[in-house]
């Protein structure tokens, strides 16, 4: 690897504030201004809607994306009342009358977990493009079925997976993808931990633990699961290993025993002599040499030209996501990715419930 490669770590892109002189990036470019403007609508409007997707949606606009917020909608009325103000957007208490009475372009289904789908479905249903919330469903069936349908009808379905555009994630996939580990990924492990109960542990956290390790290992074979569990049944913790088709292996561990904000997650990719760390998504390390300095990247907090949007990975998944309907970008993460990271929770369901390891291909678990 001759040069680094390199990823904004959530600050202003270098060229706006050195080039351009345009510290925040606020005026905008021609490229981003000639772009087909774009209207979203918003289906959920609770806690990720509100602190993530609007300042996410907010600092696209800023920085000149063309794009507007069509509407809202929740059954739950101040929710959607306090969610149309912050957007300025009109308030409905079903998809179905918003989809009925707006233009839109992409509706964000942004609501408790059991609604992804059937809100997927009609928008789908109508020719609406959708980005859904993780996990993209409760089972890889209904995942791998909701993906099927988008195809048959040529529409895009966008999985999120917030973590692939967070510059610490971004930047690993990029030296990796540039040689910096001397060899394809051979070793993949990972660590997640949740301290608040009220989540599920697989399908509200680990989950973007399993999409990080699809993304940068390839499709998992097989996987075998032990699993500790607390009074009332539920999983506890994990410890997970796994054979990739590549003929890579990994492991990780999930436990809702820990403390949720650090140590929190961390990551390690290893090549051959040469690997890397990400630490609670925030500091990523390159070691690739037994006498080398190791090379590390992190955001300088608190810094004024430094985003949250951006840093944790939202304005760069929905730039993507927008670009992808434009017909300007490859999309980041499709459905089947969304359903590939669900097949995997099912699979550790049905090795803990065995005891035994799962050939996700035998299970009907691989796309
Ligand atoms: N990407 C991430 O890192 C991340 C972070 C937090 C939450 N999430 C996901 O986002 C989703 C929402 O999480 P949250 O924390 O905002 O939950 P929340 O409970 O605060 O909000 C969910 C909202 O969905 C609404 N809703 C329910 N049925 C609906 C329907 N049919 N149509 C429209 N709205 C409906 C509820 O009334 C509620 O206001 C969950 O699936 C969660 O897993 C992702």
């Amino acid at each position: 690897m001759k040069d680094l490669p390199y990823v904004d770590f959530g600050h202003t892109p270098y060229e706006a504030a050195f080039g351009r002189a345009d510290v925040y990036g606020v005026n905008g470019t021609p490229e981003r201004a000639a772009k087909r403007p774009l209207s979203i609508a918003i289906a959920g409007c609770g806690g990720v809607a509100q602190a993530k997707w609007v300042p996410a949606i907010r600092r696209l606009q800023t920085i000149g994306e063309p794009l507007a917020i069509a509407g809202v909608v929740d059954p739950d009325e101040a929710r959607r009342q306090k969610t149309a103000s912050l957007c300025a957007a009109p308030a409905f208490a079903t998809l179905s009358e918003l989809l009925a009475k707006t233009r839109v372009d992409i509706v964000l289904v942004l609501s408790s977990d059991s609604f992804h789908v059937p809100l997927a479905e009609q928008a789908i249903e109508r020719g609406v493009s959708c980005l859904v919330e993780k996990p993209l469903a409760r089972s890889y069936r209904e995942a791998s079925s909701l993906a099927r349908l988008a195809e048959e009808r040529g529409v895009l379905l966008a999985a999120v997976a917030n973590k692939r555009f967070s510059p610490p994630y971004a930047q690993a996939k990029a030296l990796i993808d540039a040689g910096a580990l001397k060899d394809r990924p051979t070793i993949f492990t990972g660590k997640f931990t949740l301290g608040y109960p009220y989540v599920d542990l697989l399908e509200g956290g680990t989950v973007h633990l399993l999409d990080l390790l699809l993304w940068f290992m390839g499709p998992v074979a097989r996987l075998s699961a032990q699993g500790t569990f607390q009074d009332d049944g539920r999983l506890e913790s994990a410890v997970v290993s796994f054979g990739f088709v590549s003929g890579a292996i990994g492991t990780i561990m999930t436990s809702a025993t820990g403390l949720s904000f650090a140590p929190w997650e961390r990551v390690e990719i290893f090549g051959r002599n040469a690997f890397l760390v990400v630490d609670d998504q925030f500091e990523l390390t390159l070691h690739d040499g037994e006498a080398a300095p190791a090379r590390s990247w992190r955001p300088s907090v608190p810094n004024t030209l430094m985003f949250d949007e951006s840093f944790g990975g939202y304005s760069g998944l929905l730039e993507n996501v927008l670009d992808s309907l434009r017909g300007l970008a490859t999309l980041g993460s499709n459905g089947c990715d969304g359903a590939a990271a669900i097949a995997l929770i099912d699979a550790i369901r049905m090795s803990l419930e065995r005891g035994a390891e799962i050939d996700l291909s035998i299970e009907g678990l691989m796309p």
